[in-house]
């Protein structure tokens, strides 16, 4: 059995670039001062597209659980998408599994100082059998909105803050 990743010479042209592709995306995870991740809820799960851009991204050496994660602390936003509602008290609560899961991956395995933003009911305004939810679903957009706004200055304060702080600066 391979115990680790194959050596450089034995790996196929395919291995070469999707390796190359995962180094891109971990150039690109330290370069970010700070993460907005907006993933949809699809069939009650995240994404094909977020799905597959974590799993390349965890075969890089930087980005393997066994390593210390290199942007712990960095703060992210995850505004999560779903055309229905998935709250305490709703029908389905409990099936939304993109939140659970990419806690585990943002918060617990590279430690990102993280923050939720939902929307839901997007999908009322042109789902006929969801009308009686449109004026729920309007509060709900114009909630996340507001939250965001709200984020996005967080965000501003804190980096003039530490830019303050820097010597040299302002
Ligand atoms: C393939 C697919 C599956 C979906 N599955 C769900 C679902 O299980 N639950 C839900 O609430 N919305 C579901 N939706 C609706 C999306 O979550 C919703 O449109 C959301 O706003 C996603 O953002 P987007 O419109 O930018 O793709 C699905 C949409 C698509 C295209």
């Amino acid at each position: 059995m391979q115990a680790g990743p194959k050596a450089l010479s034995e790996r196929t042209t395919e291995e070469v670039e999707a390796a190359a592709l995962a180094t891109k995306l971990a150039d690109e995870m330290l370069a970010a001062d700070a993460f907005i991740f907006s993933v949809p809820l699809y069939n009650y799960a995240v994404s094909q597209h977020a799905k597959a851009w974590i799993d390349l991204l965890v075969t890089e050496p930087r980005f393997t659980v066994k390593v210390p994660s290199p942007i712990s602390k960095r703060p992210a936003y995850l505004i999560s998408a779903r055309g229905g509602a998935y709250g305490p008290g709703m029908p389905k609560e409990g099936w939304d599994h993109v939140t659970p899961w990419l806690r585990r991956i943002f918060e617990d395995n590279w430690g990102l100082d993280l923050q939720l933003i939902d929307v839901e009911l997007t999908l009322a305004d042109v789902n006929p059998a969801m009308a009686s939810l449109r004026d729920l679903a309007a509060f709900n957009l114009k909630q996340a909105h507001a939250a965001a706004k709200q984020a996005g200055e967080q965000l501003a304060a804190r980096f003039t803050k530490s830019l303050a702080a820097e010597p040299g600066q302002a």
